[in-house]
């Protein structure tokens, strides 16, 4: 998501209050410090923020982590979540790549990955964030019973990484090719991402993976 640098993201974000994790790194294996003993969920790359506050909003039992490595475009979901009054979220603007330092193992009960970037050149499939080394760390940082949650509307991508997923030993389940049109349809929270390109008629792929 290219955006134009904007002003005073800074004052925004520290008007969001304790909605940031200002030193992510200082709460890896303390996270349930902060959480309440809640199942810890992680979404990776949360954008505007729409799927992240009405998710937070929906599972009050659950605490949520949403990590998005554009700190213009992380200022506004956490406005969102903070005009929403949702309190059981926090923000960090790290990058997918620092996960390991943030979350030690078997952390995370739940992992959502949304629209990730496609990353269409075979060169550049080192940084989709399914290719085998995120699975890895994602493998690493969910508990035994954890689940990663994965939907786009790109098929060459989601095709890519059900092979790469079970190449890492994940179990694939709830498979769709056709989300808002499955079973699964009822209990989806449409992504920003995910409005735009099925208002185009393109139609999201979802899967379940479990370590
Ligand atoms: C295509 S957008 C999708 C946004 C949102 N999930 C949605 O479905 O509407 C992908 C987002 O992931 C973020 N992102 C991409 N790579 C990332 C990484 N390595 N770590 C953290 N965020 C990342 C981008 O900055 C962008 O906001």
């Amino acid at each position: 998501m290219r955006m134009r640098k904007k002003k005073h993201t800074d004052d925004r974000i520290i008007a969001c209050g304790s909605l940031l994790a200002e030193n992510p790194e200082e709460m890896r294996g303390r996270w349930k410090d902060i959480s309440d003993n809640r199942p810890i969920c992680l979404e990776i790359g949360c954008g505007k923020g729409t799927f992240i506050c009405e998710t937070a909003k929906r599972n009050p039992e659950k605490f949520f982590i949403a990590v998005e490595k554009v700190r213009d475009v992380m200022v506004m979901a956490m406005e969102k979540c903070r005009d929403a009054q949702i309190s059981n979220v926090v923000f960090s603007d790290i990058d997918a790549e620092k996960l390991y330092e943030v979350f030690s193992d078997g952390e995370l009960s739940e992992i959502y990955l949304n629209f990730s970037d496609p990353w269409p050149k075979k060169k550049h499939a080192k940084r989709r964030l399914t290719y085998r080394t995120f699975l890895e760390i994602y493998k690493k940082i969910l508990s035994p019973d954890g689940v990663i949650y994965f939907k786009t509307d790109n098929r060459p991508l989601f095709d890519f990484s059900l092979e790469e997923m079970q190449n890492c030993g994940f179990k694939l389940s709830d498979i769709t090719y056709d989300l808002h049109n499955s079973q699964y349809a009822d209990s989806n929270i449409v992504t920003e991402y995910e409005a735009n390109f099925s208002a185009k008629g393109f139609k999201i792929n979802r899967v379940a993976a479990r370590p």
